[in-house]
């Protein structure tokens, strides 16, 4: 009697415990998880209920970090991942989310652009697993040139067949986390409540904030123009102080947070009207050539639902994308060459 009690009990409070677990279950794989932003975003990630399974792909390291995570009291179980045992085919099978921060970063004096050639080939490897073993994944590239990475990963999907516009996004988010910290110093007010607009691509010029497109900010001419400079390169001050350390990796874990979990909010969680500008295959240019862009993006069920316009530009933000079309078209150019040759 007291025994059948004292299940009873015990099996209301199990039946108490996974009723309290989220419903909605992802498995989220990050390709690239022992580096600089790999673990700072998987432990930001090892935080969100919605994610189940979180595994951990990398070329060293991901056993010990994986290990490190599992203790954490959250939902996701962790996985480490490495090349050999199919490590990369048991990482993404069953992945509903794939976040690539593999490749290498900057250092003092490269451009994005300079990244290239090692960090193509890193993705296009990637992109090619991908499409094998997680073909309906929401792929969320990181590693730069993401102007370039991003047609990579779209044209590798086309040659398995599996490639879907609304799954395949470049994570612009530290630009739009940048313009609003950056703008909330200008005008001393609270940098979560800065929402800025950023389009274009993710490098130097290619990179337009729309300040004019926020109401009730106070900036004059040289305040706008001081802040489209910082936005567009402060990637450049980090790298600076990292004085041969590497590239933003903290906020970019943040940013990169940021991305996925709203797209899980949109599509696991079924939340509406969640807005986040991103790099994907976009009209939004079509007459000017570009196939790839980045503007303020409505996420649904599927991933992409709607891709916002770009509204009404100042004479000087026409300025600002006019210089970046030929830089964005030679970026893109560049990614879809590397995939099928000149
Ligand atoms: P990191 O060097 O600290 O980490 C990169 C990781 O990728 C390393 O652990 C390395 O072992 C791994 N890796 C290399 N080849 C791999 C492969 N074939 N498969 C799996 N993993 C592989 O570099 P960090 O600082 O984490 O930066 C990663 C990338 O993110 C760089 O390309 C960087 O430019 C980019 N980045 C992008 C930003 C954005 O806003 N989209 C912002 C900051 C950096």
């Amino acid at each position: 009697m007291l025994f059948a009690t004292r299940y009873a009990a015990a099996a209301a409070s199990k039946r108490a415990f996974s009723t309290s677990v989220s419903q909605n279950a992802a498995k989220v794989a990050v390709l690239g998880a022992a580096g600089g932003i790999g673990q700072p975003l998987s432990l930001l990630l090892k935080a969100n209920p919605t994610i189940s399974h979180l595994s951990l792909y990398d070329l060293f390291n991901t056993p010990g970090v994986a290990a490190d995570l599992s203790h954490i009291n959250t939902t996701a179980k962790v996985t480490g991942h490495l090349p050999d045992n199919d490590g990369l085919k048991h990482a993404l099978t069953d992945a509903s989310v794939v976040v690539i921060p593999a490749g290498v970063p900057r250092k003092p004096g490269m451009s994005r652009d300079d990244l290239f050639n090692t960090n193509a080939g890193i993705v296009r490897d990637l992109a090619t697993a991908c499409a094998k073993f997680c073909p309906k994944a929401h792929v969320l590239v990181i590693s730069n040139p993401v102007n370039s990475t991003v047609p990579i990963v779209a044209e590798v999907f086309k040659q398995h067949n599996v490639f879907d516009p609304r799954r395949v996004f470049g994570v612009t988010t530290l630009d739009v986390v940048r313009a609003s910290r950056f703008v909330s110093e200008n005008q001393d007010s609270k940098p979560e409540d800065a929402k800025i607009t950023v389009v274009g691509g993710h490098s130097g010029v290619t990179i337009i904030p729309l300040f004019s497109q926020t109401p009730g900010l106070k900036l004059n001419e040289s305040d706008i123009q001081a802040l489209t400079h910082r936005v567009q390169f402060g990637g450049d001050e980090v790298v600076k102080a990292k004085n041969g350390g590497g590239s933003a990796t903290l906020s970019m874990a943040f940013a990169g947070a940021r991305f996925t979990n709203s797209l899980l909010d949109a599509t696991v969680n079924g939340k509406k009207g969640i807005v986040e500008p991103t790099f994907v295959k976009s009209d939004v240019l079509a007459n000017e050539g570009i196939e790839y862009f980045s503007t303020n993006v409505e996420l649904g069920a599927n991933g992409v639902e709607n891709i916002q316009g770009l509204g009404d530009l100042t004479a000087y933000e026409h300025e600002l994308l006019k210089a970046a079309i030929p830089e964005l078209k030679k970026n893109i150019e560049k990614g879809y060459k590397f995939v099928h040759g000149n």
